[in-house]
């Protein structure tokens, strides 16, 4: 059973995004094939909160859809005009009713955030002395450009007197480096009336979150602040280039971390991994490799440059490309290999099977030490439906076959270079099906002989 901690986690997501120019909503472009907001998901899922809301536009089901298929499933509700952060988490009021533990707010916007420093942020949170708690905590950061952030106000005791929002700044607060993250634990028991007694801000025409600073201390309570320690984790995601460059982040988060655990990239910045990518140590990763969602790799196993997997968990000893193309559903036995412009998909391969060069295999089970020879394709698809290709142990697939679904060769079989299979073949078999080769003594002589004397004759002609 999980153990839960009493806290109740805020995600606002209910903003437009509109600097993203975009059909799709802000929250689901993806970072390493998992969309931002299944960043921020995973993250908080770690934290182990009793209850998970998250505030949603109307506008945006998708969203809704994708949250709901996650497996922290958060509570959902909905924010139905944008009137500000302060505004939005009000809209999970009937959460704070009768909470009294920590409320932690985040944005669903910042995929770079680990829960490592959303537990050390609560952590710091819980260990002010209950003597004298604090109603509200700040996650306060020095980026290195300060930007649109809101700056913090500090009082004598690091505490935070107010957040002044950039556009209401004056330039001298402009210049103050501590920043506003967007992360704030409050404290259940004042939460409530702290964000009820949120006015309109009259320059920016919105509730904002941050003025339950002000309100705290007015109200008589402390506030308080976390420093920490990576302001990157806490950007949020605007535009396309801001997506971008999250998007090298993570990438150089993952290669750190692939590294670190014995994998050897020999071009680190040419390979691209997925949220999920499972490497063991001792894999060998060549430049230019691409990793889309749900690949797993055992040790010992080399992928060669230029190629491109998804879906695919690959056993030890394995060789794979150059430019091998593994698609979902493809597993990969031990010691086998899978050469270049070879694509795989919804197919297995036993223990040190082969397809060295240029073939095409589909939705097919390939058995221990068979050969596929170059050129080779299973013909899977009639134009309606897809068929199975079942190919024993130790077969010999000739190159240049085409192995027409659903069709099933017996162990130990060969097929003949060229041949088109249409009917299953049995254990041990031979099958060869090509035309029948034709030839012709010295015809290949006479063929050039007539042909040089043609062309005497045109050049005598034409001079
Ligand atoms: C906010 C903070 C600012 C801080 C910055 C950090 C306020 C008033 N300002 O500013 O101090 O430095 O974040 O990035 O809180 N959202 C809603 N509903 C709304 C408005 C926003 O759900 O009505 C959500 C957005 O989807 C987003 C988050 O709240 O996930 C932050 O909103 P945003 O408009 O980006 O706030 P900032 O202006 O960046
Ligand atoms: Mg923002």
């Amino acid at each position: 059973m999980t153990i839960r901690k009493n806290i109740l986690t805020i995600i606002l997501a209910a903003g437009k995004g509109t600097r993203m120019k975009s059909a799709v909503p802000k929250v689901l472009h993806r970072l390493g094939g998992l969309p931002i907001l299944g960043h921020v998901l995973n993250a908080v899922e770690k934290i182990k909160s009793k209850q998970t809301v998250l505030v949603l536009s109307a506008e945006t089901p998708a969203v809704e859809q994708y949250a709901k298929s996650h497996s922290l499933s958060p509570e959902i509700v909905y924010q139905h005009q944008q009137s500000g952060t302060g505004h939005a988490v009000l809209c999970a009021e009937s959460y704070l009713q009768n909470f009294t533990g920590p409320v932690l707010v985040l944005f669903g916007d910042t995929p770079l955030i680990r829960p490592e420093t959303l537990e050390k942020a609560i952590e710091t949170f819980t260990s002010f002395p209950s003597s004298s708690p604090v109603a509200a905590m700040i996650v306060g950061i020095i980026p290195s450009d300060a930007k649109n952030y809101g700056r913090l106000i500090l009082g004598e005791a690091e505490d935070v007197i107010d957040i002044v929002e950039a556009k209401n700044a004056s330039p001298e607060i402009l210049t103050i480096p501590l920043c506003n993250s967007g992360v704030m634990i409050l404290d259940g028991r004042h939460a409530l009336s702290l964000l009820r007694a949120i006015e309109r801000n009259p320059l920016g025409n919105e509730y904002y979150l941050t003025d339950v600073v002000k309100i705290a201390r007015r109200q008589g309570h402390r506030t308080g602040l976390y420093r920490a320690e990576n302001a990157v984790e806490l950007e949020g995601i605007n535009s396309r280039s801001e997506l971008a460059w999250a998007e090298a982040q993570l990438q150089h988060r993952w290669r750190t971390a692939a590294m670190a655990q014995g994998v050897t990239l020999m071009d680190p910045e040419s390979v691209y991994f997925s949220y999920d990518t499972q490497l063991s140590a001792d894999v060998t990763i060549y430049p230019h490799v691409f990793f889309g969602p749900c690949v797993k790799i055992e040790s010992g196993v080399d992928i060669m440059p230029f190629t491109h997997l998804e879906g695919t968990h690959i056993k030890t000893g394995s060789k794979i490309g150059p430019y091998a193309r593994l698609r979902p559903g493809t597993i990969i036995g031990e010691n086998a290999r899978v050469g270049n412009f070879v694509e795989l998909k919804n197919t297995t391969f036993a223990s040190r099977a082969k397809a060295s060069h240029l073939s095409y295999v589909g939705d097919a089970e390939v058995g221990e030490g068979t050969n596929i020879g170059a050129g080779t394709i299973t013909c899977n698809y009639d134009g309606y439906n897809k068929w199975q290709t079942r190919i024993g142990r130790d077969v010999l697939i000739g190159a240049n076959s085409s192995l027409v679904a659903p069709l099933t060769i017996g162990d130990h079989a060969i097929i003949g270079a060229g041949t088109t299979v249409t009917k299953n073949v049995a254990e041990e078999a031979l099958t060869i099906g090509r035309s029948k080769q034709v030839d012709i003594a010295h015809g290949g002589k006479f063929f050039h002989e007539r042909k040089k004397a043609r062309l005497s004759v045109k050049k005598k002609e034409t001079s």
